[in-house]
């Protein structure tokens, strides 16, 4: 006879975890020969940066790793996704490993595994080495094949004991927030250079899983993840918005990685802008590899209509191509960074993809809120982040149950942390940190999801 789970019982191989990025948490930014990213100058340049802020300290992760792995094993977590920051492992982007970086990242990599976490790398989380961003960063060809070389050295050092590679996280960002919108490290705002910069990202995970793949054999699973918002439409021409956006947001990335092809509308619509010249023979089948997941990053949801003829373009830096299309601003409960709170909307998205990839396995790789904390007598009471976590997982569980195929959720963030753009303004942790003393805290919702990892199962 065999034992039936309950419904609402998350299998056992679903994998609860908490994200974090390099960049994000490192700190240490001169040290172990680690160069400097698009990011160090970045945040260096003022005016760039709320508050002037930077990354040079962030939560002092580097010389605190011991502590906060045990920090992990103490909230139960399953997997821990991190990301690996290249100009650690090369200063300058090329050239030979450099051993100290490796070494930091092997024994975060060893105190997972001895304490029973699946260690989940990113390779790519936006923190490019300068000497790569002096040469054009991501709209020169050249920077998809270090990236790569890079990706062949951290493969061969720690491919047997990663549980999944990630190569890229959100290549939109990079591309489109920044080579497009300038809002991001390197602070471009030029349309072409995005799209280029776009295709460029492609390329560099196509290369990067065929050269982990080398290294690691069958031993690892490889992914990629993206950003994804669930799109509705508005007005007369509501299918055609959503089209549009959908296009250059997410299908630029998604079709030529699991179909090997651009889609024709999003060469269309940007056929004013570029002739696409910078994709060569061969391209497409080296970023078309298969994937054991694909990674989904979700927050909100976006509402987006077209103009009418008597409107003005709008300014979306961030979506050539999509000039005749607005956004919308919807009403109801909002995070600190302004973004909708639509559990409903993570759920649709993973069912519509599990219609258009139904073969393809799925894991959250980052949701999660920042709201105002309070800090007080030792306690963070974050209710409002601890609905948001359990409302996206019940939202998760609902389209597994409409049989998406979804292997684990990472949640966004581990740690409170440096925000990019928007420095240490905004808390996305589970953990508290008080940034003048590096005291961590688990907030409510930290204990909360301790317990849901323990139970596996959403209380009534
Ligand atoms: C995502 C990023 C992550 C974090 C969250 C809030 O776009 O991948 O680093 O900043 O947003």
């Amino acid at each position: 006879m065999s034992v039936r789970q309950p419904a609402d019982v998350f299998p056992r191989d679903f994998l609860f975890g908490a994200a974090t990025a390099a960049y994000q948490i490192e700190g240490a930014a001169r040290e172990g020969g680690r160069g400097p990213s698009i990011w160090d100058t970045f945040s260096h340049t003022p005016g760039k940066v709320l508050n002037g802020d930077t990354g040079d300290v962030a939560d002092d992760h580097y010389h605190r790793l011991t502590d906060d792995l045990d920090l992990m094993a103490e909230l139960g977590l399953e997997s821990y996704r991190f990301s690996i920051a290249w100009p650690r492992i090369q200063a300058t982007g090329t050239g030979p490993a450099n051993a100290i970086g490796l070494d930091f990242y092997e024994r975060l990599v060893d105190g997972l595994l001895e304490r029973g976490i699946r260690p989940i790398a990113t390779l790519y989380h936006w923190d490019l080495p300068q000497a790569l961003g002096d040469l054009g960063g991501w709209t020169n060809r050249a920077t998809s094949a270090a990236f790569a070389d890079y990706a062949a050295i951290v493969g061969r050092s720690l491919g047997d004991r990663v549980h999944t590679w990630t190569t890229l996280n959100e290549p939109w960002c990079s591309a489109f927030l920044g080579y497009g919108a300038g809002v991001h490290a390197p602070g471009i705002t030029d349309p072409v250079a995005s799209v280029t910069a776009a295709h460029h990202l492609n390329l560099a995970h196509g290369l990067a899983i065929q050269s982990l793949r080398a290294e690691v054999g069958d031993q690892a699973r490889f992914s990629v993840t993206l950003n994804m918002s669930h799109l509705k439409g508005q007005g007369h021409r509501a299918d055609d918005a959503v089209r549009q956006i959908d296009g250059i947001s997410t299908r630029i990335f998604l079709q030529p990685m699991l179909e090997g092809s651009y889609p024709d509308d999003v060469l269309a619509d940007t056929a004013h802008l570029t002739d696409w010249a910078f994709v060569a023979p061969g391209d497409l089948e080296v970023i078309h590899q298969p994937l054991d997941v694909l990674g989904v990053n979700y927050y909100f949801p976006l509402t987006v209509r077209a103009l009418h003829t008597s409107e003005a373009d709008a300014s979306n830096p961030g979506y050539p191509g999509a000039e005749r299309i607005a956004f919308v601003e919807e009403p109801g409960p909002r995070t600190a960074m302004g973004w909708n709170i639509d559990p409903d909307g993570l759920e649709q998205l993973l069912v519509d993809l599990r219609t258009r990839y139904p073969e393809q396995p799925l894991m959250i790789t980052e949701n999660g809120a920042a709201f105002d904390d309070d800090l007080v007598d030792g306690v963070v009471d974050d209710q409002r982040r601890l609905d948001y976590l359990r409302d996206h997982v019940a939202a998760v569980q609902r389209a597994m149950r409409r049989g998406a195929d979804v292997r684990g959720y990472q949640a966004w963030s581990l740690f409170d942390n440096f925000e990019w753009a928007l420095g240490y303004s905004k808390r996305f942790g589970i953990v508290h940190v008080d940034y003048a003393t590096q005291v961590r805290t688990p907030k409510a919702s930290a204990h909360w999801y301790s317990e849901l990892i323990r139970r596996r199962t959403l209380p009534a």
